[in-house]
């Protein structure tokens, strides 16, 4: 009799107890922004080993450690991130037909308790690849003539970024001189997205509102509004990408009045090769043509597939060379002096973008901010500056509105400046000027201050210059003989503006 009840147990509760995990599950979880995440859970359980993936947007984790069973598990999941590991942790029970599970956003962060359900297996599926166009010539939008300059949320705000932010910013740059300066672009990272309503269009979420009244707002300042996107389903934070919306998507911005996208490769490498990126971003790059409002085309694909060979073919007005910039100078010299030998590259109306601007985040000192200032200068970047525009300390103002330097930057024949030399820790870079000048940049990349030295014959000099400008102190040089020696601060710069 006992060894009926047991096996009666067995056969009742052992393949449940064995297996209950198994099978397809979603949780839906509540942003504070009124969106949601879904994560599909897809697992697999044998008795104590517990196997599958779990989805949360763009993102696979393989799980690759897991404990316990049914009652009580945890999971651990895996994804390779480039050259990192991404890792995520679920602790959970089955609970009837919930499955209760609890994660952390990130390990220092509170748990969160939620509630899966059963789905079919293909539920949430992401999405398929469509069909892409055959590549042709974008017409040239006729914007970004010179760099753009502005503001972009990203390097400070991150997810935090909201309506009152915005204007913010937008009262900030009217108001303190940037504007005067040439600063004209307020432009809205990722994490403004909203979901898609039941015809396709795209809404904000809680943060924006009414996201025409906030481009009406930064319009009566006298300024430039930019918006951001993904071509693929998802942006790289996660939110709703234009995967298959793009012409609805750029008339919904057209209506709203934004002047600017800028356009996320991220989640799309989900569907398509970086051999693939040219159409993918010419389906946007011809519907902001048929949105009926000019709108600068800023390509971000981190430089994969040599863009700059093709960025003007898709219509795009600026392409990212580089990774993320962080606030440090590592991150920003990184970048900056490696931009050499695209310069050939840029020109009127398309430009080589090593990312924004991070002066007056804090991680840099002064000098560094001045050596970064300057080099986007040089470069022919874009000027997005990333920093809380209310609340700067005059150094930095100084810094970004150093009008002698964004005269460089603006020039008109929109040459990139490119290395003339470099002596250790030293370099020189320079730019052609449409007037005939010459700017220059003499850099200290070492630790302690040193002299730097510029010879006029290597620079292309015939003769000593008879005008020189020092584009930091606001003064006028006095040059003779046959090169000019600046001292200049430990990981800093002096830059001159020089006609022959
Ligand atoms: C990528 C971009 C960043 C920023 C974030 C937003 O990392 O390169 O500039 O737009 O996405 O998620």
């Amino acid at each position: 009799m006992k060894n009926i009840i047991v096996f009666l147990l067995f056969t009742i509760a052992g393949p449940c107890f064995a297996q209950g995990l198994t099978g397809n599950w979603a949780v839906k979880d509540p942003l504070p922004d009124g969106t949601f995440r879904t994560t599909y859970l897809s697992l697999k359980q044998d008795v104590e080993r517990i196997t599958g993936t779990i989805r949360v947007t763009q993102f696979y984790y393989k799980i690759a450690e897991s404990t316990g069973n049914a009652e009580g598990f945890t999971l651990t999941g895996s994804m390779m991130d480039g050259a990192s590991e991404r890792r995520v942790k679920y602790e959970g029970k089955l609970v009837g037909e919930e499955l209760h599970v609890a994660t952390r956003r990130r390990p220092d962060a509170p748990l969160i308790e939620m509630v899966a359900h059963r789905v079919p297996e293909g539920e949430g599926a992401y999405p398929a690849r469509r069909p892409l166009p055959e590549l042709h010539k974008v017409s040239d939008n006729g914007l970004a003539r010179t760099p753009p300059m502005g503001w972009n949320s990203w390097n400070k705000f991150a997810g935090r970024v909201d309506d009152a932010a915005v204007r913010g910013m937008a009262d900030a740059m009217a108001a303190n001189g940037m504007k005067e300066a040439g600063y004209v672009y307020i432009n809205i990272d990722d994490t403004w997205e909203g979901e898609r309503d039941k015809d396709g269009n795209i809404t904000t979420n809680k943060k924006f509102p009414d996201m025409k009244a906030l481009a009406d707002y930064v319009h009566s300042k006298g300024l430039k509004i930019g918006i951001y996107s993904s071509p693929g389903p998802n942006t790289c934070a996660g939110y709703e990408g234009s995967f298959g919306h793009e012409e609805r998507d750029a008339k919904t911005y057209a209506a709203w009045g934004i002047d600017y996208l800028k356009f996320d490769w991220c989640a799309t490498r989900n569907l398509y090769s970086d051999e693939e990126m040219r159409a993918v971003y010419q389906i946007m790059g011809d519907a902001l043509l048929k949105a009926g409002r000019p709108i600068l085309y800023s390509l971000c694909q981190y430089g994969r597939a040599d863009v700059w060979k093709w960025g003007p073919e898709v219509g795009g007005n600026a392409w990212r060379t580089t990774g993320d910039i962080r606030d440090s100078w590592d991150s920003m010299t990184k970048i900056g002096f490696a931009q050499d030998e695209l310069a050939p590259f840029a020109g009127p109306g398309h430009w080589n973008d090593p990312d924004m601007l991070e002066i007056g985040n804090g991680g840099m000192t002064d000098d560094e901010y001045r050596t970064h200032m300057s080099l986007w200068a040089i470069l022919a970047a874009p000027l997005l500056a990333g920093n809380d525009l209310r609340d700067m300390k005059p150094v930095i103002l100084e810094i970004l509105t150093n009008r002698e330097v964004i005269a460089v930057n603006q020039d008109k024949a929109g040459k990139q400046g490119r290395r003339a030399s470099k002596s250790g820790d030293q370099e020189v870079w320079t730019r052609p000027l449409a007037d005939g000048g010459i700017a220059i940049g003499m850099f200290n990349r070492g630790s302690a201050a040193a002299q730097v030295g510029v010879k006029w014959a290597e620079i292309g000099l015939k003769a000593t210059p008879k005008k020189a400008r020092d584009l930091w102190t606001h003064g006028d040089v006095k040059m003779d003989g046959t090169e000019y020696t600046a001292i200049v601060p430990a990981h800093g710069v002096a830059m001159l503006r020089v006609t022959p």
